[in-house]
């Protein structure tokens, strides 16, 4: 468990999208597949953000391709911070243009935001969309991540309403030449999306497992979905380190 996997930095078809996650990649052919949207579930402190933000990282500084960050839960100056301890410079990616996060928080709860990228009209997916469409003009990404959906779930209420509204995104997204996550966070672990409908409006859905065993909570992860890929039917154990997630392949976890 304590042993580290080497990154796999192996030349991938053009049609994959490696995340760079330590022993994520082997799990599901080499990565994503581009221009989809794929879901990331679990329970909170499961590591949802992480997963995304380090795919988000991964992608500029190993891959060459630009990330934009949709953040409704947590502030960006709070993921700048966050990120540090993993030694991942965003404040630096976006003077460079390379990375650029988006403001879908502070006008949700009210409180003004200094950001350059902000949603000024929350839960309204036009307005959302609009600005990823901005801002793919100016930076040219290639991957986006969304964390995450629950709090728009909330807003919507009607499954089927929100089951429209993340269509409507996921497609943008794509349409804009984004392979990206969106997370979701659960609060029963036998349903894998919070609302029923994020899994229809997604190509994968990738379970992370936060359970308590005894004493200690064990972290796993399993591709649960994905769409004209092949991939690892079984549940892996990964770890979050100093250096982000490391997942185990070739290790199972029976949660049973
Ligand atoms: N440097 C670190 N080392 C080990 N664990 C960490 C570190 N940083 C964060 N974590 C773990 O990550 C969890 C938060 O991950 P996060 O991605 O925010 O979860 P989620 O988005 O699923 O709620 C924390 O609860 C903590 O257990
Ligand atoms: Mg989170």
């Amino acid at each position: 468990m304590a042993e580290k996997k080497q990154i796999k930095t192996e030349k991938t078809d053009s049609k994959r999208v490696p995340t760079g996650i330590a022993g994520f990649d082997e799990l599901c052919g080499g990565g994503l597949l581009r221009n989809r949207t794929y879901l990331v579930s679990g329970p909170a402190g499961a590591g949802k953000t992480i997963f995304g933000l380090q795919y988000i990282y991964n992608g500029i500084t190993k891959y060459g391709e630009n990330g934009i960050i949709i953040a409704t839960e947590e502030r960006p100056e709070q993921i700048r911070e966050n990120v540090k301890m993993f030694g991942w410079d965003f404040e630096a990616l976006e003077e460079e243009g390379k990375l650029a996060i988006v403001d879908a928080c502070s006008t949700k709860i009210g409180i003004p935001s200094h950001e350059k990228y902000v949603d000024v009209r929350p839960f309204d997916m036009r307005s959302m969309m609009d600005q990823i469409i901005a801002i793919q003009d100016e930076i040219d990404a290639k991957r986006a991540v969304v964390d995450g959906t629950t709090s728009i779930g909330f807003y919507l209420q009607d499954p089927a309403k929100i089951r429209v509204e993340l269509l409507k995104l996921s497609t943008t997204l794509e349409i804009l030449g984004l392979t990206s996550i969106m997370t979701c966070e659960i609060v029963d672990e036998n349903m894998p999306s919070r609302f029923g409908v994020e899994t229809f409006v997604t190509e994968g859905t990738i379970l992370m497992y936060y359970k308590r065993t005894d004493s200690v909570r064990v972290r796993s992860i399993e591709i649960f979905k994905m769409r004209g890929s092949d991939h690892s039917k079984n549940i892996h154990p990964y770890e979050i380190t100093t250096n982000g997630i490391v997942v185990h392949p070739h290790e199972e976890v029976y949660t049973a």
